[in-house]
């Protein structure tokens, strides 16, 4: 019989943005950053992960396809896994030496800009160090996959270390709040975009620290100061100050985009009209009530508070009329509200054309990985497709 390990893991979006390597191989960042985890139940990804002694080769199917093994970072997690299980004495040379299963999903679209990699990193890792009954932290393994996977290891709002040692030891993720601090935050993923981003994050950040000045100038003299900043915001539950400075470090990071030689643009003229529909919204409110923050991707992510959620929610949907209102928000239910008449002329806006948003995700801050015993391999080890895709 095989012994197999399922764990659910998070998304993550940051707020302070990681964007640049110090070591390429051990995926060491030149700057901390700072993000907060979504609830698993909207969005997540699930990997179970098994080991046998008949299993003639390490094997992984993604999304239900086989996919090679030998991706260096893959292996470098696994292999990661094995010497902590080999240095916490937690199971025996043989079991080590049995080959493992791994079958993973996303219910969201991968590779979109919606941090897939980091959800599938943190939860591979997790379900590997549960399969091998590690007990430490294995935020610097779930780094070796994907960077910014080392955040998706801790629910609530984490804090990546850049660390300065050169073998990274000190590059892990800690937490800064648990998923019940604040409990009211909410967030909209917009999907603008569904498509595989152009630049992958790990080419675009190559070409930022090599060419851009503002990029350097960010890590000496921006980022300290707004981690610090920020970190206090989310600590104090001071919305307006979180959202501020969420904004600006995404205006900055896709500004070090635009300084870099050539130019990188993941943001489209949708993620813009967003960005200033937001800005008209929080300036006519007379207080900054919703953040928007863009990763390597269109798609914009927006922080805000629980009671905001169906006002925003009617004037985004004014200003982006879908083709398939029914079909528009997914994830946590949202009270009905009529668009208030008096906002929107004051406003000024005409809505764009039909379906630039493709539809909504509606989250919230939630927890970490999470074991679970519905499994994606049978007993024989073999893929099982369950997930619900949203
Ligand atoms: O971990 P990676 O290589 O997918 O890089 C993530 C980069 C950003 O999403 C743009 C920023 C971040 O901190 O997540």
């Amino acid at each position: 019989m095989s012994n197999i390990v399922t764990v659910i893991a998070p998304v993550n979006i940051a707020v302070i943005k990681y964007w640049g390597k110090r070591d390429e191989k051990l995926i060491l960042p030149l700057n901390d950053s700072v993000s907060a985890t979504f609830d698993t139940s909207v969005m997540c990804a699930k990997t179970s992960v098994s080991t046998h002694p008949d299993f003639v080769e390490d094997q992984i199917w993604l999304n239900g396809k086989e996919e090679s093994f030998s991706n260096p970072r893959l292996q470098n997690c696994l292999r990661e896994i094995k010497s902590r299980a080999v240095a916490e004495k937690t199971i025996t040379e043989d079991v080590l030496s049995w080959k493992v299963h791994v079958s993973s999903e996303n219910n969201f679209p991968t590779a979109a800009g919606l941090a897939s990699s980091a959800a599938g990193y943190a939860c591979l890792v997790s379900a590997l160090a549960k399969l091998y009954k590690i007990k430490s932290d294995v935020s610097s393994i779930a780094r070796l996959g994907s960077g910014s996977a080392c955040r998706s290891v801790y629910g609530g709002f984490v804090r990546w270390h850049a660390g300065s040692k050169p073998d990274g030891s000190d590059s892990i993720a800690t937490q800064i709040a648990d998923s019940n601090h604040w409990p009211e935050m909410r967030v909209l993923v917009l999907v603008v975009g569904n498509t595989q981003k152009k630049v992958s994050s790990t080419v675009g950040m190559k070409i930022s620290s090599e060419t851009s000045e503002l990029l350097k100038h960010r890590i000496q003299h921006c980022v300290p100061q707004r981690t610090e900043e920020i970190i206090e915001a989310i600590k104090n539950k001071d919305f307006s100050k979180f959202a501020e400075i969420t904004m600006k470090d995404s205006n900055q990071f896709h500004a070090i985009c635009l300084d870099s030689y050539p130019p990188i643009v993941y943001m489209t003229d949708i993620s813009h009209s967003i960005v200033d529909l937001i800005h008209k919204y929080n300036d006519l409110s007379g207080e900054t009530k919703v953040a928007y923050t863009f990763d390597a991707g269109s798609n914009a992510c927006l922080y805000l508070l629980k009671h905001d959620v169906p006002k925003v929610i009617s004037l985004i949907k004014y200003a982006f009329p879908s083709t398939s209102p029914e079909n528009f928000i997914t994830g946590l239910s949202v009270a009905k509200e009529e668009i208030n008449t008096d906002i929107l002329s004051k406003l000024c806006i005409e809505p764009m054309g039909m379906d630039m948003i493709k539809y909504i995700i509606h989250t919230k801050i939630g927890e970490g990985p999470t074991e679970i015993d519905s499994h994606l391999l049978d007993s024989n080890g073999l893929p099982i497709s369950k997930i619900k895709k949203i």
